[in-house]
């Protein structure tokens, strides 16, 4: 069985307090049997209060949105990945398109991440995505096999066990834009025979690839009853504990 999963990538938003609020908020309002795993992503610097916050809570996870791909030293700012696994953070996001984008990370750089966060036993939500370009010059399907080809699906099958991948359309992210069901759907088949042509199926039935990019409520059911779609990287609607949690109910 695939394990459902929603995430939210809270991105450089919120203050101490917001995010308290927040996480209790979300805790307050879900129902005992909630399916889905929870994973939120705060900024660094909140992340131990929200480990605090979510202490013994059952299928709560909390994931860095980012790690260092250098394992430590002279890197002023850096954050390593053996620092995030020394907390209860089980889950880092890594190949985000801000970070390619405003942060120039190349795939080397992504596969030295990679590499950081599966030798300190994190689990890695790998992102993926078109630009509106790609799409529309039906180059979609190759960009993101290029993507992933050259990070994750490089990796030896026994260490891809620990990774999650993010779909994440570049021209819906943020822009209120949603891929249709069936655009995030015929992605999704797509990563997922990619995956078994390089690692069998087993292997490829057992990988969660979650969509994100403007997933809200009034979508997110239609998303996530997809045959290949296992939940939703979720960042705007993620600040807000209504809509999170309708998100979460969604499944
Ligand atoms: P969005 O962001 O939900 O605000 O579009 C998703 C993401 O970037 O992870």
């Amino acid at each position: 069985m695939r394990k459902k999963i929603v995430a939210g990538n809270w991105k450089m938003n919120l203050n101490k307090n917001d995010s308290e609020d927040l996480v209790n908020n979300i805790l307050n309002h879900l129902d005992d049997n909630f399916s889905p795993q929870i994973i939120f992503a705060p900024p660094y610097l909140f992340l131990n209060n929200v480990i605090e916050l979510c202490k013994n809570k059952n299928n709560i996870f909390v994931s860095s949105q980012d790690c260092s791909a250098y394992t430590d030293g002279a890197f002023t700012g850096e954050v390593s990945a053996k620092m995030i696994s020394s907390y209860d953070i089980s889950h880092v996001i890594i190949g985000h398109s801000e970070r390619r984008k405003n942060f120039n990370e190349t795939n080397d750089i992504l596969n030295q991440k990679i590499n950081q966060a599966i030798n300190n036993h994190l689990n890695v939500i790998f992102c993926c995505g078109e630009t509106l370009s790609d799409r529309n010059n039906g180059l979609y399907f190759d960009v993101i096999s290029d993507q992933l080809l050259s990070t994750v699906l490089s990796l030896d099958k026994s260490k891809f066990s620990n990774i999650i991948i993010a779909y994440e359309p570049i021209w819906a992210i943020g822009t209120g834009v949603t891929a249709t069901a069936d655009q995030a759907q015929e992605v999704h088949a797509h990563i997922r025979r990619i995956i078994k042509d390089k690692y069998g199926d087993a292997i490829s039935n057992k990988t969660s690839i979650i969509y994100g990019g403007s997933c809200k409520p009034a979508n997110a059911k239609e998303i996530f009853s997809q045959d290949d779609i296992d939940g939703g990287l979720i960042g705007g609607a993620s600040l807000n504990y209504k809509d999170f949690i309708s998100i979460i109910k969604a499944f």
